[in-house]
């Protein structure tokens, strides 16, 4: 059993390929993170190379303490301290004015930067030992499932690392939720780790961005792209527990056991006490299981559409959409 257990010697060893302009992937709380130094615009292009990710795309930019914001943003607001004291080290991206530290190509060359602190020990250390801010998409090929576990990230881009650090399996599951606040008002991007409802709590109200861009278009909100975490195999989305399989060969992706598991060629069931915080730390293993599965269809089953469950039906959606 490999226990995870990392020394200070390889992730100082995986801190100086990142000053050397290399690529590490590294766990975060949310999922595995392919990681390069931000400052350094040629480290950072290899990033989009290796996923295959579009240009207009920008990148989050990683700093192992809160108090290090000023090295990469202009200005700091209430509402932006307010949100790094409530929820660092944490799931949540924060939009600001970008620093000049930051070169254009982390944002797409856009006048913001998306930050955040990760809370995980190995990703911590590993940004304190490079000493520097570390952009870090998940480590996944553009569009397709999230990694979160090191062998998700080495089955799909193994051939692009200069390094990689086993930290086992992600707890949190799902990405951080990035909330811009380059505008008057803070507008939610992208559902994630910390939810919709726990973001008006400590902010007030927090409008939500609504629509997806199509891929080959410039998009005010990247990254909102109607396909995206997708599996090769065709999934289908469902509102109502399905009765039985569509057909020969079809996997069941459930939040809880279904009432018949007659027929099906897989199930996942991702709690078996219903449970979202538990579902969403399982939710893209179980799709990369069902992907690997040889099935026809994954059929998916909508979570409720409150806390996470909105995070991840909104994945689910990704998932399933043709373009
Ligand atoms: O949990 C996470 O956020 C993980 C871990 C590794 O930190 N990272 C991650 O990165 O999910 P990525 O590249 O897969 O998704 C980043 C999202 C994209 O939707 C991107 O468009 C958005 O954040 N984003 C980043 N910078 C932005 C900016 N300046 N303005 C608007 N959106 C931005
Ligand atoms: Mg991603």
């Amino acid at each position: 059993m490999n226990d995870f257990r990392i020394n200070a010697e390889q992730i100082g060893a995986a801190a100086a390929t990142l000053r050397d302009g290399g690529l590490v992937a590294f766990p975060t709380e949310t999922v595995y993170g392919l990681g390069a130094d931000a400052t350094n615009a040629t480290a950072v292009a290899k990033i989009f190379d290796a996923k295959d990710r579009p240009r207009f795309d920008p990148i989050i930019v990683h700093l192992a303490d809160a108090g290090d914001l000023e090295t990469v943003t202009t200005h700091v607001s209430p509402v932006a301290d307010l949100l790094a004291r409530s929820f660092w080290p944490g799931p949540l991206t924060m939009v600001l004015p970008r620093g000049e530290t930051i070169p254009p190509i982390v944002s797409a060359g856009l006048p913001t930067v998306g930050v955040r602190v990760p809370d995980h020990p190995i990703a911590t250390q590993l940004i304190q030992l490079a000493d520097r801010p570390i952009a870090a998409p998940s480590a996944n090929r553009f569009g397709r499932i999230s990694p979160t576990t090191a062998a998700h990230v080495s089955g799909q881009l193994a051939e692009h690392l200069d390094g990689i650090l086993d930290g086992g399996p992600c707890r949190v599951g799902v990405e951080s939720t990035v909330v811009d606040l380059s505008g008057q008002r803070p507008r939610l991007l992208r559902h994630g780790g910390v939810t919709h409802e726990q973001l008006q709590e400590v902010v007030g109200p927090v409008e939500i961005h609504r629509g997806t861009q199509p891929v080959d278009q410039a998009a005010p909100a990247p990254g909102m792209l109607a396909r995206h975490y997708a599996p090769n195999t065709p999934i289908v989305l469902v509102t109502d527990p399905p009765a039985e399989p569509p057909g020969p060969r079809a996997g069941l992706l459930s939040l809880s056991r279904p009432g018949s598991t007659d027929g099906w060629a897989r199930i996942e069931v991702l709690s078996e006490t219903g449970d979202l915080v538990e579902a969403t730390a399982g939710f893209f293993a179980a799709l990369h299981r069902l992907d690997d599965a040889e099935l026809e269809q994954i059929v998916a089953h909508g979570f409720p559409e409150t806390g996470l469950g909105v995070a991840l039906n909104n994945r689910l959606e990704r998932a399933a959409a043709r373009a």
